[in-house]
């Protein structure tokens, strides 16, 4: 299938604005920081020495930080302008890393035997097909490898953005094979840009928890999270440097979720 041309044609726009964005913490990754962000650092565990894919990588930050923690990186995204910025931040800050430039549905046959395959926040939004995305991840790990996935909890997806302050409204599917077509969202790290169609894609967790499953991954671990580094709902409060959070008066609601699956070791 080819690649959808308005998500593609959204993110190589927004992209350069990223990079200079205050959401994105370029300026503190080139004085040498880990911009990784802590609930991710904490729990993607020991890395130092692994080879690891991340999957939508988007302009490199993570994976360059996740290189920081030890690990030998490779990133993967669709993005011409995301993966130049990508190479251009490596070089400055002297990481060796790899990038490479595909859909990640269709990623080359080298990309493949590694020990972690890692994707966080806001990846497979994009992804119509989660069985394939979740076949891709499994491929590219070799036996005994894991998969590491951070995401917006689909809970959270089915909320009204707008809705009002203590007031948690539910306006979307939990899972649609439909897309989600917007035009004009308002872009999380506040990329000025003209009205752009954008198709995403909501996962319920059965689907996501089925596609590793049938992916032939074992799921080793799973968690939810009650925060995100983004500003998803207007009434969030931010918690600190890194995170929202729903105002403490509000009922407990999952709005992240950390996956884990290991690919079976060849016997
Ligand atoms: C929300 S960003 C990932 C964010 C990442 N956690 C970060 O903050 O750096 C989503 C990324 O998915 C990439 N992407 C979307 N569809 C893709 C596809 N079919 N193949 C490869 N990359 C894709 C976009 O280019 C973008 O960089």
């Amino acid at each position: 299938m080819p690649v959808n041309p308005h998500n593609l044609a959204y993110w190589n726009e927004v992209t350069p604005q990223h990079v200079t964005s205050a959401f994105y913490r370029t300026e503190d990754f080139r004085r040498g920081e880990n911009v990784l962000d802590p609930v991710v650092r904490d729990a993607v565990g020991e890395i130092a020495g692994a080879r690891l894919l991340h999957l939508q990588c988007h302009f490199g930050l993570d994976t360059l930080s996740l290189a920081r923690m030890g690990a030998q990186v490779t990133g993967l995204d669709f993005s011409p302008p995301a993966i130049a910025q990508a190479r251009a931040l490596a070089e400055a800050a002297g990481i060796e890393a790899a990038f490479v430039c595909a859909d990640v549905l269709a990623p080359p046959a080298d990309v493949a035997g590694f020990d972690i395959v890692f994707a966080s926040w806001g990846a497979i939004w994009w992804i119509a097909d989660l069985d394939a995305w979740m076949r891709v991840a499994a491929a590219a790990l070799r036996p005994g490898g894991r998969l590491f996935l951070c995401e917006g909890h689909p809970a959270l997806l089915m909320l009204d953005q707008r809705a009002p302050a203590g007031v948690l409204q539910l306006r979307w599917p939990c899972d649609s094979d439909q897309p989600h077509i917007d035009v004009g969202a308002d872009d999380y790290a506040g990329a000025d840009i003209a009205p752009t169609r954008t198709d995403g894609h909501f996962h319920g967790l059965a689907r996501i928890l089925g596609a590793a499953l049938r992916a032939g991954l074992v799921i080793t671990d799973f968690r939810e999270g009650d925060r995100v580094p983004w500003k998803a709902l207007d009434q969030m409060v931010k918690l600190d440097r890194d995170y929202w959070a729903l105002p403490p008066d509000l009922p407990f609601v999952p709005l992240s979720f950390i996956l884990q699956a290991a690919k079976p070791a060849a016997r």
